[in-house]
């Protein structure tokens, strides 16, 4: 028998698989659904402190290799998210899938009013989003892009919070380990590594962007060498827990994912390709592939690939 069972911060997830942010992640019932799909643990949809419309569509487009979005962050502000995961939490309780809520903010001071507001709900995480790339127009230069800036906000919202706080990377960077020794040394509990890779697309008869805020973030398969380069590179320098995300479809890729180095596993657009039932295939996959290989537990599996 196969465990799959890991320890992220203290806390026993019964499978590695993590819902990432952004994907199904807006309202109580559908965390609960992906709960009873079978998630390790699910992610809300990043929250600012006041509520956002995101971007005119088109938003979200499949393009033959993954995704590309520019939803632009829309959510209903921190208030109003906190509902949202204070009654999330009541229906996960029983199936015991702890709850990451994830935030975003276009200041230090808005990350840690947002983050304060969040913690009265009492997730069971607090995830910092300080890489959207879809919203640099407004924002400016996204925080993840310097080491120095990611620290700041990091050490800002674990001033303000005793929740374990995971810092989301991004890997539109020259060196993502770096960035992630600073938020570490910060005193980050966990990285989530990847969030999107900023890209584009052309549509040729109007000869212009598709998408209606012309740049957007690739996720799906097309990212799957980059994440698990940034996961490799970021375990290879830090010692806090990774979540690896980006372009996990299969039990073969979420096991490419562990042996780079990874903690826990970040599943988004593979939502959009095999529906809800990703989670419990994920699983099964993820499970049969290590029983064959001759793996008893992640924990056996974990960095493999970085003693060759
Ligand atoms: C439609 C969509 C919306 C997203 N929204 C967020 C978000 O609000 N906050 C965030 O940190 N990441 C967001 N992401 C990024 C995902 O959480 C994840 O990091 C990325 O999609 C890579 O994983 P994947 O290839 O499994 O989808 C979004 C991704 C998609 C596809």
């Amino acid at each position: 028998m196969v465990n799959l069972g890991v320890d992220l911060c203290g806390y026993r997830l019964k499978n590695p698989l993590v819902l990432a942010s952004g994907v199904l992640g807006t309202g109580p019932e559908l965390l609960a659904r992906v709960a009873e799909a079978g998630a390790g643990a699910v992610t809300t949809k990043s929250c600012s402190l006041a509520p956002r419309r995101g971007h005119p569509n088109p938003t979200v487009l499949e393009w033959g290799h993954g995704l590309i979005n520019a939803v632009g962050l829309a959510n209903p502000g921190a208030e109003a998210m906190a509902r949202i995961i204070a009654e999330a939490k009541k229906l996960l309780a029983p199936l015991k899938t702890p709850i990451i809520a994830s935030i975003f903010g276009s200041t230090i001071e808005e990350f840690a009013r947002t983050a304060h507001i969040i913690s009265s709900a009492s997730p069971d995480f607090i995830e910092v989003n300080i890489s959207c790339p879809n919203v640099e127009e407004e924002f400016g230069r996204p925080f993840a892009a310097d080491p120095e800036a990611a620290a700041k906000v990091t050490r800002a919202v674990k001033a303000v919070t005793s929740i374990p706080v995971i810092v989301k990377l991004s890997p539109n960077v020259t060196d993502i380990a770096e960035v992630a020794c600073a938020v570490e040394e910060a005193g980050a509990d966990a990285i989530c590594a990847i969030n999107t890779v900023a890209g584009m697309l052309i549509d040729v008869y109007a000869g212009r962007p598709i998408l209606a805020n012309r740049t957007g973030g690739l996720s799906g398969p097309a990212i799957k060498p980059i994440a698990l380069r940034c996961v490799y590179e970021i375990t290879q320098n830090v010692k806090i827990p990774v979540i690896g995300t980006g372009g996990v479809t299969t039990g073969k890729d979420a096991l490419e994912m562990i042996m780079a180095g990874a903690t826990a596993v970040g599943v988004g657009s593979a939502v959009y390709y095999r529906g809800l039932q990703a989670f419990n295939l994920i699983q099964e996959e993820l499970a049969d592939l290590m029983q064959k290989l001759g793996y008893r537990s992640i924990e056996e599996v974990r960095g493999i690939a970085h003693r060759s």
